[in-house]
C-alpha cells in the first residue's frame, strides 16, 4: 500500500486546474477499488495518459535475428516490459522496418536488440541504424527511453561491443539510456549458471547459446534476464513519462 495517496480530484486539481472533468478521470482510470493502490509515479502516468489520449505507455523492440536467438530474447524483453501495469508494446523486426517507423516514433521508449556478428551488431541491424539517420536529423527520438541486448555464441564473444555500438547510437539519437541493473549472477563458488544476469553485463542485456543449437536452448536464466530488462525499461518509462507531463503542466 503505498503512502501520500491522493483522491484523483486532488492531483487533478493541482495540477490541471482548467479543463478537465474530475469525474471522467476518476471513473475511466481510477475506479474507487484501485485507485488506493496507485500512488506517485503510477498516479502521475495515469493521470498523463488521460492527458494525451490513451490508456498506455508504449515501449517498442526493434530487433534482428538471423537464426531466431535473438528473436526469442526480443519476446522476453517485450514480455517484461507488457507486464508492467500500464504498459503496452511493439515489437519490430528490422526487416519490416519501412511499416513501423511511425511506430517507432510513438513510442515512449524503444529497446535495441541485435546477434552480435563477428564482434559487433549484425549488418541487418547496422542498416536500421543507419535508416533511422532520416529521424536523427530531426532528433526525432530525443528523450525516449533506449535501452539494449545481444545474443551470442560464445559465452563473451566479444558482445560488450555490441552493447557499446547500440548504447551509442541511443545517444547520436538523445535518447535516455537504461542499463540492466541486475548485480552480476554466477561469479561466486555459490553461483550457478541458472542465477540471473550469468554473464555479469550491466549495460543491457547479454545472453548466449550454442551455435550448434536453436533457441530452445538459451538458459531459462538468460530469457528472465532479458524479461527483468523489459520489466526495468517498462517502470522508468512510466516514471519518465510521468515527470514529463509534470514539468510540461
Ligand atoms: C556471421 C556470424 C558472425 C558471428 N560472430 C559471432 C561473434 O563475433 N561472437 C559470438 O560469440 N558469436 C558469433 N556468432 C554466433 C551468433 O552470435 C549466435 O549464433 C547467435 O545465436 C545468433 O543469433 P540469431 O539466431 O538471433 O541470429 C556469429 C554468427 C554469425 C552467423
Amino acid at each position: 500500500m503505498c503512502k501520500n495517496t491522493k483522491r484523483p480530484e486532488e492531483v487533478h486539481a493541482r495540477y490541471y486546474p482548467d479543463n478537465w472533468d474530475n469525474k471522467s478521470i476518476s471513473s475511466l482510470f481510477i475506479p474507487d477499488a484501485t485507485y488506493p493502490r496507485l500512488c506517485g509515479v503510477d498516479f502521475v502516468t495515469t493521470i498523463f495518459n488521460f492527458k494525451r489520449g490513451t490508456a498506455m505507455t508504449t515501449v517498442a523492440v526493434v530487433y534482428h535475428s538471423g537464426y531466431g536467438h535473438t528473436a526469442e530474447v526480443a519476446k522476453a524483453v517485450a514480455r517484461g516490459a507488457a507486464g508492467v501495469d500500464g504498459i503496452d508494446t511493439r515489437l519490430v523486426r528490422v526487416e519490416d522496418i519501412e511499416k513501423h517507423w511511425q511506430d517507432l516514433d510513438e513510442a515512449d521508449a524503444i529497446v535495441f536488440g541485435a546477434p552480435t556478428y563477428m564482434g559487433s551488431a549484425s549488418a541487418p541491424f547496422k542498416a536500421f541504424m543507419d535508416a533511422s539517420s532520416k529521424v536523427w536529423f530531426t532528433q526525432g527520438w530525443k528523450d525516449k527511453i533506449a535501452a539494449g541486448f545481444t545474443h551470442s555464441g560464445s559465452q563473451s564473444g566479444d558482445k560488450f561491443n555490441s552493447l557499446v555500438q547500440l548504447f551509442t547510437f541511443a545517444m547520436q539519437h538523445g535518447m535516455v539510456w537504461v542499463g540492466l541493473g541486475l548485480m552480476p549472477g554466477n561469479n561466486s563458488s555459490k553461483g550457478s549458471v541458472n542465477d540471473l544476469n550469468r554473464l555479469g553485463g550491466f549495460g543491457g542485456s547479454m545472453t548466449q547459446s550454442a551455435v550448434d543449437q536453436g533457441a530452445e536452448a538459451i538458459p531459462a536464466s538468460d530469457l528472465k534476464t532479458a524479461e527483468e530488462l523489459g520489466r526495468r525499461v517498462a517502470r522508468v518509462t512510466l516514471q519518465f513519462a510521468g515527470e514529463r507531463a509534470l514539468a510540461t503542466a
